[in-house]
């Protein structure tokens, strides 16, 4: 349809039909029912009738969609088709590492590799609108939610979630949707929901960019964010949302608010009833009321008493009927088929894909020669992740974790056989996690104990796969502890004390504090949460049929007492470059000020030798760019793929400026013995920042250039940015 139609179409809609285009609700009370109070109190499931609404959440499956939407259609005055929404994040039916792991693979290409197959299975499935990229910045891995973001650098976010924009919207049949709106990764102590309180040049130097970049992009829709800032919840936030989003980002397409967070504006307490709230989030620029009562009770009767303009209204359904038209809706409302469903979900081309991206995630953080494997070797694979299906991060719905390939059948699958043994259940008893999910304990610990203790003692080397809960990081995931479960740290110590040969392999959907781990292993990798291919991936890399390439997308700390800790952050009037604190300079007194690893960080089966920065001048200018380069080799005897990470650093600001920031990433992949020369072209906008007067500038002066293999690099060069 052409805009004039579409505006024909709105004049002929009357104001109901109009609200109803931004109502949003779960499918769930329309095909199976909501819980709803029954007379006398009584509790009862009523299947609702759907009504005036223009979207769904939270369903899937071509038939039972292309069912709703048809029946909906028929009955809507203006035959108007469902927008139908869904949370696939890393993932449909083929799960792909986690955001975060998909963060240290450093990969935009396998990003959107991923992101378009994603974007099959779920379009087969019947759906228009995947509510992901998540942009949120983390710092604090005590957050549940670090596993859905792509790390803590500002511009690998963004440079990874404008991949995901394109493999979801490529084929223009779905939209992509940012999230979330703003801040969210922020919250203090780390605990979910909790308001964030960052100063605007923090907001909008570190927090604002990976969003800004994603709008860039394209993508088609945003989501409010559940937390405040600056005293505001995201929701009801006119200037975030009409100054920063829409006049500055320039974002144009459908926003809509996070669950039931119009209302939850009542509860945070700038809102009397949900009333108010609606008048809130629609006055702020709020499209779609995602859950929560306020527009669809009360939208209509604030426009008809004059506390609304109608002028509002207009205008969010003009963007969500946009939506509708950019994606076919009015041509084609239904998405997928079964067979399509049949020929895509789980297929060998998603799988093959799942396998390499796991395998490009893994960070090996330390190899004192004990991998790769070799099949000859009397391997014993020990600890709760060595059989385990649950390997698909917190996220998705799936509803058959069977589908997922083990350690143990990876192994089975690459050698002919998988010496195993439990060890030790993920979670303590009574250990809590964010959703029900027991572990079934047939046996006793002690029973698991003994058993791996003596399979460990007949091997030469031990593979201990040990982890996180997948329920332990996701929404409402949050801890004051980062650690891994007692019994598994006992585990640890117990085969270590009979085998020195021990290679940990570590499943987590954050940074997990690992400096026990660290100490009793030769060899320690970090899988994260590795999807459906993960067994098969973890095999590869183990027995050396992939090498390992992966970097850390988030800072490792030493203990939790340290976070939030992140490379980019700033120098102080009292340094402590070793990291040891003696006296009255920067740091604690019972612990380094240094991570256990840092940002950026991560091994091979090779290893890679630097030359010394080399730059093609010494001064630049705004239109004068500055070339900096440096020569790899593979200096060992595998062929490997190694990050090449560029840095900047300004040496003196207005305002104090980060040590280090990541402002390009290149990948190279070399056979033994050769090199190639990897440069990058700086330019005059990498350097701007919000100086003390908040203009968004560069300031003449000294930089530094580092290239290196992690944010510890201290090989660099300098050049002076002139007027
Ligand atoms: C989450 C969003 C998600 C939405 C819909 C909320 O609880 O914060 O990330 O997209 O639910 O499932």
């Amino acid at each position: 349809m052409t805009e004039k139609e579409l505006q024909q179409l709105i004049s002929e809609m009357s104001l109901e039909e109009k609200v109803g285009q931004m109502v949003q609700r779960v499918a769930s009370e329309m095909v199976s029912g909501a819980i709803v109070t029954g007379p006398e109190g009584t509790v009862e499931t009523k299947k609702m009738s759907i009504g005036l609404i223009g979207s769904i959440l939270n369903k899937t499956g071509a038939q039972t969609l292309h069912d709703l939407q048809k029946e909906f259609i028929e009955k809507h005055p203006h035959h108007i088709p469902l927008l139908f929404m869904y949370d696939v994040i890393n993932g449909m039916d083929t799960i792909f590492p986690i955001p975060l792991a998909q963060g240290c693979a450093f990969s935009p290409e396998m990003a959107e590799e991923c992101a378009a197959m994603a974007r099959d299975e779920a379009v087969a499935k019947g759906l228009h609108v995947n509510f992901s990229p998540m942009l949120d910045l983390v710092r604090d891995p005590r957050w549940g939610r670090v596993m859905e973001s792509t790390g803590e650098d500002p511009y690998l976010n963004g440079v990874l979630g404008r991949a995901m924009v394109r493999g979801y919207q490529k084929k223009g049949n779905m939209s992509a949707c940012l999230k979330h709106f703003a801040g969210y990764g922020a919250p203090e102590g780390g605990r979910d929901y909790e308001n964030v309180e960052i100063s605007e040049r923090t907001f909008r130097e570190d927090y604002l960019p990976a969003y800004a970049a994603v709008v860039k992009e394209g993508c088609c829709m945003a989501m409010t964010s559940f937390n405040t800032w600056n005293r505001i919840p995201s929701t009801g936030n006119k200037w975030l949302i009409r100054k920063v989003l829409r006049e500055e980002m320039g974002f144009e397409g459908v926003l809509i608010s996070d669950f039931a967070a119009i209302d939850e504006m009542i509860r945070h307490g700038i809102a009397e009833d949900s009333r108010e709230a609606a008048k809130l989030a629609i006055e702020a620029g709020v499209d779609i009321d995602m859950q929560s009562n306020a527009y669809m009770n009360h939208l209509v009767d604030l426009v008809r008493r004059g506390e609304v303009d109608e002028k509002l209204i207009d205008e969010a359904v003009m963007r969500i009927l946009k939506l509708k038209n950019s994606l076919g809706l009015f041509e084609n409302p239904y998405n997928g088929s079964p067979e399509d469903e049949k020929r895509l979900l789980l297929c060998q081309a998603h799988r093959n894909k799942a396998r390499a991206a796991a395998a490009a995630s893994f960070v090996l953080l330390k190899n004192e020669d004990l991998l790769p494997l070799k099949k000859e070797e009397k391997v014993a694979f020990i600890g709760p992740y060595v059989d385990n299906f649950k390997i698909h991060g917190s996220w998705t719905t799936l509803e058959h974790p069977e589908n997922n390939v083990t350690v143990k059948q990876g192994v089975t699958e690459k050698t002919g056989a998988c010496l195993s043994a439990k060890g030790a259940y993920v979670l303590d008893e009574g250990q809590k996690t964010r959703m029900f999910d027991p572990e079934e304990r047939p046996v006793s610990e002690e029973e698991l104990l003994r058993e791996a203790v003596a399979l460990a003692e007949k091997a030469d080397k031990v593979v201990l796969c040990l982890g996180e809960h997948r329920h332990q990081t996701g929404e409402g995931g949050s801890r004051t502890s980062i650690t891994l479960s007692k019994g598994q740290l006992r585990l640890l110590e117990e085969v270590a004390a009979v085998n020195k040969n021990i290679v940990s392999v570590v499943f987590s959907g954050r940074p997990v504090e690992l400096k026990r781990v660290q100490a009793l292993s030769q060899s320690l990798m970090m899988v994260w949460m590795p999807g459906t291919e993960g067994g098969n991936a973890i095999a590869d890399v183990l027995y050396g049929d992939a090498v390992p390439q992966g970097k850390l997308s988030m800072t490792l700390p030493r203990s939790v007492g340290q976070v939030p800790m992140y490379y980019n952050c700033f120098r102080t009037g009292r340094p402590n470059p070793t990291g040891d604190r003696v006296g009255f300079i920067h740091g604690y007194i019972d612990e380094s000020t240094k991570p256990l690893y840092p940002f950026g960080y991560g091994l091979s089966y090779t290893t890679f030798d630097y030359t010394p920065v080399s730059v093609d001048r010494t001064e630049m200018t705004k239109d004068r760019a500055v070339e900096a380069a440096v020569t790899v080799t593979n200096t060992g005897s595998f062929p490997g793929t190694e990050t090449v990470q560029l840095y900047l650093q300004d040496v003196k600001g207005s305002v104090i400026r980060p040590l280090k920031m990541l402002r390009g990433f290149q990948k190279v992949s070399l056979q033994p013995g050769e090199s190639r020369t990897v440069s990058f072209q700086i330019t005059e906008d990498m350097l701007r920042f919000y100086d003390i007067n908040m203009v968004y500038t560069s300031e003449p002066g000294l930089f530094r250039v580092y290239i290196g293999t992690d944010s510890d690099t201290q090989n660099a060069a300098e050049f002076t940015l002139t007027e």
